[in-house]
């Protein structure tokens, strides 16, 4: 499947038939209190929802957080770290963003409840379909007989939905998971020693390497490695910020090798006909929203050193853009 050409962007923003509609709910959510109450109203309904698909939210929530995971953030927390301003503010309805317990404990469920909505038949495996359809397409796009994937660096890891999938794909890679969140990372680390016991030591299978850093600023040698992964970073990222993560994965990767990119498509339909008033409450949980849609990714890209990219859709929703380093 090809992308679709027409910009939805300007419609989303421009649109005037709702606007009396969007200027209410922006007025709302400019009122503190009545921000918060709307917000725990909608978080509850999430949650609901969530737990009627079979998504238990609050059990598996409250199991992660019963772990001693303080340990390991503090194992992984790099104390000199300087976050980048733009981190520091409120995601997904978190007031902490994504520096915090709640959020940290919450990503995996939350994960499935959203990505459950993207195929109405694939219901709470939705988020494995995604992580999926995108890795066929790095299969697909990328020839290995030229220059085989030995090293892959997962950049804005999370608690290591991305990571742990490419690895399963990519057994005998040297894995490494990069994030600015300490709470994420703990997170990831758990879940790892819990597969490295299923798996009982593979000879094969080198162990994943976490790393709490800036995607901008790895800490990583130049020319280490040969795919780069962004999966569903970039709409978290002002497009200044994703330009300097592209330049900083140019210079990781050795030439030939590629960034592989899994995000929101503004140019899918489904937004083009989202009401704006609906956009705009989205836009209250993602602040860089509207600055990820009007980036010209395919332009960034090849300023940052790559070759134009390719564009496929992997799902109504989603992209996957692959650019080889010149
Ligand atoms: C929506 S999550 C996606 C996580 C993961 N890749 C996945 O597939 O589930 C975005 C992640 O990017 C991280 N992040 C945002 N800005 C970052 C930056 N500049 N450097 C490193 N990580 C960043 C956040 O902490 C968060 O974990």
């Amino acid at each position: 499947m090809t992308v679709a050409t027409q910009s939805s962007t300007t419609q989303l923003s421009n649109s005037s038939q709702l606007r009396p509609i969007t200027g209410l709910v922006n007025f709302l959510l400019s009122i503190k209190p009545l921000a918060s109450f709307a917000k725990s109203r909608a978080r509850k309904m999430m949650i609901d929802r969530a737990e009627a698909m079979g998504v238990y939210w609050r059990q598996e929530a409250a199991f992660l957080s019963e772990q001693n995971l303080e340990a390991l953030r503090q194992k992984i927390e790099n104390p000199a770290l300087v976050y980048p301003d733009y981190y520091l503010t409120s995601f997904h309805a978190y007031e902490e963003g994504n520096l915090g317990w709640l959020p940290a404990t919450e990503v995996e469920v939350a994960a499935r409840a959203v990505h459950a909505k993207i195929w109405p038949e694939a219901k709470e495996r939705g988020d494995r379909k995604l992580r999926d359809s995108f890795l066929d397409i790095v299969d697909r796009r990328i020839d290995q007989t030229q220059q085989p994937i030995t090293a892959i660096v997962d950049l804005g890891c999370s608690v290591g939905l991305s990571t742990f999938r490419i690895h399963d794909r990519y057994p005998t890679a040297q894995m490494t998971g990069i994030d600015l969140s300490s709470y994420f990372l703990a997170v990831a680390m758990y879940r790892d020693a819990e597969r490295q016991a299923e798996r009982q030591a593979e000879p094969n299978t080198p162990d994943i390497r976490w790393i709490h850093a800036a995607a901008e600023a790895t800490t990583l040698d130049d020319n280490c490695c040969d795919l780069v992964t962004l999966f569903l970073v970039c709409h978290e990222l002002p497009a200044e910020a994703s330009c300097d993560v592209f330049r900083e994965a140019r210079r990781i990767l050795r030439s030939g090798g590629h960034l592989a990119i899994m995000e929101m498509n503004p140019k899918s339909e489904i937004y083009a006909q989202m009401p704006p008033y609906v956009f705009t409450l989205l836009k209250s949980t993602e602040p860089y929203l509207d600055s990820y849609f009007n980036l010209d990714l395919e332009q960034a890209l090849i300023d940052a050193g790559f070759n134009p990219p390719t564009i496929d859709c992997n799902s109504p929703r989603h992209r996957t853009v692959i650019a080889r380093a010149s």
